[in-house]
């Protein structure tokens, strides 16, 4: 199978429009459309400089879309960036880094701290990518990804939450979610890319599909763990190609079914135990099945 290649092209609108006449300029005087905040778009390729920094903006743009390959030391699964943070971390409502950038540093429940972007992007290193110590602050990988969404920012305001950022939430259906209808949205929608066991597919080494679940998978203290957050990616991005085409329902059990199979453990585990772990960081992270029973199995025992 051909791998996935998404046609950014398509979606690339200048970011400013035409210049306009002179004899218009008064309309600028309208404080209420900024259009970097009502649609911004970031800057294409061929924008870039053909110099240090541009060099630097490009082996971010790699590292985040070949990441397995170009930084394995800190990829402990079978993962990329650009696998949830799509279109090369372009794409509205799939997390981009031109609406992540300017928002930090900020504050994080997770580990409660005013987070740097740097250690921002550590924090899916260690959990959705399963790599075990992360990249340096300093390191050169760091460094090149963080150019690479400070480019893709350009002129975005500081500070101002961008439409588009992150994976907008889709609220809880009324009557919950149900596993069991999670598997029959699985089977007839995703599981042609994703494998019947969710165990992506691969070419040779390299995965073309990712993993849902299992050992190459993120693992249990990623974001992507939680219900909540794998329904609102799933209902803006998944099926691929078909992206909200399923009900909220439907996004809320086929994340349900996902996110109740093995995958490898979460790394702060406290003293070797599930349950500490579970109160210390599952019982008030949003809504996620590690350390519960679900049909007799004990959730969350880790996979390698
Ligand atoms: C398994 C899916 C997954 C992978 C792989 C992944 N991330 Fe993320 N990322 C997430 C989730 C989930 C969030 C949280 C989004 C939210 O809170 O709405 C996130 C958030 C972020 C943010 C902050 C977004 C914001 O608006 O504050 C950045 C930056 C980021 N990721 C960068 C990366 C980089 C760099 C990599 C590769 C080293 C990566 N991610 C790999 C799932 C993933
Ligand atoms: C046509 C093939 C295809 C179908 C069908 C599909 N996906 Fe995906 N999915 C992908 C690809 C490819 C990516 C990675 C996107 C990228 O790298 O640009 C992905 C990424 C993901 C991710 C984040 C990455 C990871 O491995 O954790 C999740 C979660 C996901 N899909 C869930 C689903 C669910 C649930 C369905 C069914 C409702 C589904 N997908 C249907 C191809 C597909």
């Amino acid at each position: 199978m051909k791998p996935i290649i998404f046609a950014g092209l398509l979606l690339a609108v200048p970011a400013y429009g035409a210049p306009i006449a002179m004899e218009d300029q008064s309309q600028l005087q309208s404080p209420a459309a900024h259009p970097a905040v009502a649609r911004f778009q970031p800057p294409q390729e061929s924008e870039l400089p053909d110099n240090a920094y541009g060099k630097m903006v490009r082996q971010g743009y790699a590292l985040f879309v070949d990441t397995k390959r170009l930084a394995p030391q800190y990829v402990g699964n079978g993962l990329n960036c650009s696998n949830c943070h799509l279109d090369q971390g372009r794409l509205a409502n799939s997390a981009p880094l031109w609406a992540a950038y300017p928002m930090y540093p900020a504050y994080r429940k997770k580990n409660d701290k005013v987070n740097t972007f740097a250690e921002r992007l550590q924090g899916c290193f260690q959990f959705s990518m399963n790599g075990g110590l992360p990249p340096a602050a300093d390191s050169p990988e760091i460094t090149a990804l963080s150019v690479y969404a400070y480019w893709l920012a350009g002129k975005a305001p500081l500070g101002v939450e961008l439409p588009g950022r992150g994976y907008p939430d889709v609220a809880q259906p009324a009557n919950g979610y149900n596993v069991a209808h999670g598997a029959e949205v699985y089977n007839a929608q995703c599981a042609t890319c994703h494998g019947a066991e969710g165990q992506g597919q691969k070419v040779g080494d390299s995965f073309v599909m990712p993993p849902l679940w299992g050992k190459d998978s993120y693992n249990w203290g990623a974001g992507m763990h939680r219900i909540n957050t794998a329904a609102s990616f799933i209902k803006h991005n998944m099926p691929l190609g078909q992206a909200g085409s399923l009900s909220d329902q439907q996004a809320w059990d086929v994340a349900a079914y996902v996110n109740s199979h093995e995958r490898p453990q979460d790394p702060r585990l406290v003293e070797g135990s599930i349950e500490k772990t579970r109160q210390k960081f599952h019982a008030n992270d949003g809504v996620n099945l590690y350390g519960q029973t679900v049909n007799g199995v004990l959730i969350g025992q880790g996979i390698r």
